[in-house]
């Protein structure tokens, strides 16, 4: 209506379909009054009055109503013509989206028309796991006059890319990877269209070698004849794609709390393997050396390594912790089990978030009875090395472990072999500082920064020995040459520093008494462990290896967090 007039109050109006634009129902701004109603109309404008008037200033004269400037009404026109073309851009979008979804439809429709069946007049599928070599059971075709082992395979979409009318799968089932191809009706299928990754499938069909110069997994593919994803297995897609959750990008506090999906990549599974192999060993190499496993409990009352990283909880109305050592049990098997080892978990209540402390780690610990200390130090070599030997026997744990790190060399023996006193002294001539900036001087302990650029430097597992008594457990005996220190020793390692903690251990029963006053703890929990020293005791030690600072070295990882299934640290305690 070109001489209908409408209102606008710039302060008390609202730009809302439910206003007429009448004097008792403006709008706010002269825009929506334009793109409502048109630009021919008559606007009246203006700004009411509201809350405080300012003195002197005359209210009633800011209540009339006036004619729209030309230069608003030319503002309003442009902004009209904005609003309409934004409108007629989303307008096109929505229109481009419909169609492509309606092809998309139409396609999947197709797609979906596709039916594949097996062909039951082909060879009967051997089953398969996709890392399977063996020759007695599988031969590969060449696509011409060699036919291959008919197979069936179940794994999980780890990649998968298109090229025209073939589709590439790899295939991951986490003995290995396979590659496998779709061609003709397989490849068109709804299924297949439509396939994400980490979506299950069962696929069967001819195992052939790559063509010359192509590279694949044990350089074969696996050319299906049909596949089938069972029901409810298919993966999550679109937003909710695993490349949308986890990707390089992505923070690493946000990768930690999606460990579960992290663990699907190459690399974390590869560390996870390595460690199954890793624990594997210590078994073999354990039994080897004749000792005994045993499994010590983990709720406690009695501490082992200082009462700063005690987790105490309530047991039935007693204190109790988590254990953050299995020692003093192992130490009482010697007497009916011979030389003994566990592997459990320990925990410390650690409060600091460097990259090698976790509040929950896996502990091999091994206690050995009628020792000396230097038989302590080469029994400690003799594992390590036996370990790596037979964890590297494995051709795929060896391949693995030299693509986590490929630097990686077998220690040589014996070990370095570094006292205390002589540690200080090269820290002091390298002037690498304590932790008060001040050089190194006997009684310091030797921080983690200062352990490990002289480990880093020496750039070799290292036997470092004969710590003062002040700053090592009560457990521990003195020397008998230097009574200032003990017979302990830790082992460092190039890259983690202390892997290994260990020492031989008081056995004398007055002699563990003055230690229990020295350190001021109460011996009446510890009956069990003091009995010890009663009835037929004998000069023994051990020792514990943080299993996750000794696969961080292995596979050259930053911390030891990436060497545990599910790291709990401070802070830190899911999934
Ligand atoms: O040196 P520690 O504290 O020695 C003991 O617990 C002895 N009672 C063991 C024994 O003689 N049976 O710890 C031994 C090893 C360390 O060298 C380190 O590798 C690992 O346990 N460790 C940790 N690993 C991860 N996170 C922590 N917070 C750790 N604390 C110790």
């Amino acid at each position: 209506m070109a001489d209908a007039t409408y209102y606008i109050d710039e302060d008390a109006g609202q730009d809302s379909k439910s206003q007429t634009g009448a004097e008792d129902s403006p709008y706010k701004t002269l825009g929506f009054a334009v793109l409502t109603h048109g630009d021919s109309a008559k606007f009246l404008t203006r700004k009411s009055v509201t809350g405080d008037v300012p003195e002197g200033s005359d209210a009633s004269a800011r209540l009339e109503w006036k004619p729209a400037a030309k230069a608003a009404m030319k503002k309003a026109v442009n902004y009209v013509k904005t609003q309409q073309k934004k409108a007629a851009k989303e307008q096109e979008q929505l229109a481009i989206r419909a169609k492509e979804d309606a092809d998309r439809q139409k396609v999947h429709d197709e797609a979906k028309k596709i039916i594949i069946e097996e062909d039951k007049s082909l060879p009967a599928p051997v089953r398969i796991k996709l890392d399977d070599t063996d020759p007695a059971k599988i031969k590969l075709g060449n696509g011409s006059d060699v036919k291959g082992t008919r197979v069936r395979v179940f794994g999980r979409v780890h990649r998968e890319r298109r090229q025209k009318e073939v589709m590439f799968i790899t295939l991951r089932d986490g003995y290995g990877f396979m590659q496998v191809i779709f061609t003709g009706p397989l490849a068109k299928t709804y299924d297949a269209i439509t396939l994400t990754r980490e979506t299950s499938m069962e696929i069967l069909g001819e195992l052939r070698e790559v063509p010359a110069g192509a590279h694949a997994p044990n350089s074969r593919e696996l050319h299906a004849d049909y596949f089938k994803i069972h029901p409810g297995c298919k993966a999550a897609g679109g937003d909710d794609a695993i490349t949308n959750r986890v990707s390089k990008d992505t923070e690493h506090a946000t990768l930690l709390d999606l460990r579960h999906l992290t663990l699907r990549g190459e690399n974390s599974s590869k560390v996870l393997i390595v460690r199954d192999a890793v624990e594997h060993a210590f078994h073999v190499v354990y039994k080897d050396l004749r000792m005994r496993k045993v499994s010590p409990p983990a709720l406690v009352q009695t501490q082992v390594e200082g009462g700063a990283t005690l987790f105490k909880f309530n047991y039935y109305n007693e204190d109790a912790y988590l254990t953050q050592s299995s020692q003093l049990y192992l130490e009482t098997c010697l007497p009916s089990m011979g030389d003994v080892y566990c592997i459990e978990k320990s925990f410390r209540a650690e409060k600091s978030l460097t990259r090698r402390h976790l509040a929950e780690y896996s502990h091999v610990e091994g206690e050995l009875d009628f020792i000396t200390f230097e038989d302590l130090l080469e029994h400690l070599e003799l594992l390590m090395c036996r370990v790596l030997e037979e964890t590297m026997s494995d051709p795929l744990i060896k391949q693995y472990v030299m693509e986590l790190n490929p630097e990686f060399q077998m220690p040589e023996r014996p070990f370095m072999r570094m006292k205390y006193t002589e540690a200080i002294d090269w820290l002091v001539e390298h002037e690498i500082p304590n932790e008060d900036g001040e050089p190194h001087k006997f009684g310091d302990d030797i921080a983690e920064a200062a352990e490990r650029k002289m480990t880093d430097a020496i750039n070799r597992p290292i036997f470092l020995t004969h710590f003062p008594a002040e700053i090592k457990a009560f457990y521990m005996p003195k020397d008998k040459d230097d009574p200032r220190v003990t017979e302990s020793v830790d082992c460092l390692m190039p890259g983690v520093g202390e892997i290994v903690g260990g020492s031989m251990r008081i056995h004398d029963y007055d002699e563990l008494m003055e230690a229990f006053k020295r350190v001021d703890i109460d011996p009446t929990p510890y009956y069990w462990y003091t009995d010890q020293r009663k009835y037929g005791s004998s000069p023994h030690g051990g020792y514990g290896l943080g299993l996750e600072r000794f696969l961080a070295w292995l596979c050259k990882q930053h911390t030891v967090r990436d060497c545990c299934l599910y790291p709990r640290y401070f802070g830190r305690c899911k999934p």
